[in-house]
């Protein structure tokens, strides 16, 4: 039985001056809020913190789905849980041996993942996939949004997928860059079902329409 489809929102592709306007409109269509840490560092660019997150935390009830583009993930993990944060994932090519950070985060009651970039092979995570809820294949180097879809790492999804049926784990597969109705369904169908779009969603003149059109091509790719 595959996992239902479940669509997380980027928040870089928002308006930062009408953020909690932005995530109000969408909020009821949604499953999940992504947002995109960043620490100049990890990678070049600076997005957004704690401030941005505990104000949010204010005016929505979705779930926060933090990935951490940062360097040092472990000296966040409290002050992220006490900002409102329900998951965090985190970069093994920050952190590569994730169980001190893991351990942490479930202290913190927090939610678990791992992020490859994609030039990190499969392997490089297959001997955590029993740490995580969920672990998260980016389809672009991450840093900016709005960048095209590399399918060269579907093979990586669909890795993750068979390893993960093989040993009876409940791991989701999060995809993340360049996720859009003409990309969504080969991710599906490689056993990714947790897709991240911010591009598809907050910069469509019609979001709440964006993310239906996501769902229903989400499940044209079946699996
Ligand atoms: C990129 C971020 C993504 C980004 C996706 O570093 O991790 O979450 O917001 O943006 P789109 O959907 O525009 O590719
Ligand atoms: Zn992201």
């Amino acid at each position: 039985m595959p996992k239902p489809v479940r669509i997380a929102a980027s928040i870089l592709a928002a308006d930062f001056a009408r953020l909690g306007e932005e995530v109000a409109r969408v909020e009821p269509h949604l499953d999940l809020l992504h947002i995109d840490v960043m620490d100049g560092h990890f990678v070049p660019n600076i997005s957004l913190g704690l401030p941005v997150i505990r104000s949010l935390r204010k005016v929505t009830g979705l779930d926060f789905d933090c990935h951490l583009m940062v360097t040092n993930p472990g000296y966040m993990v409290y002050p992220l849980q006490e900002a409102g944060a329900d998951s965090i994932t985190v970069h093994l090519e920050a952190v590569p041996n994730p169980h001190p950070i893991e351990a942490r985060a479930r202290q913190a009651g927090l939610g678990f993942g791992l992020v490859i970039n994609p030039a990190t092979p499969y392997r490089t995570l297959d001997p955590f996939l029993e740490l995580c809820d969920l672990v998260l294949v980016m389809s672009v180097v991450p840093g900016f949004g709005g960048q095209s879809f590399m399918a060269e790492v579907l093979s990586k999804v669909e890795a993750a997928r068979s390893a993960i049926d093989r040993r009876g784990l409940k791991v989701d597969i999060e995809i993340d860059g360049g996720i859009g109705p003409a990309t969504i369904g080969s991710a599906r169908a490689a056993g990714a079902n947790v897709f991240v779009a911010g591009t598809a969603i907050f910069r469509q003149p019609d979001p709440i329409q964006a993310i239906s059109n996501l769902r229903k091509a989400a499940e044209g790719g079946s699996n």
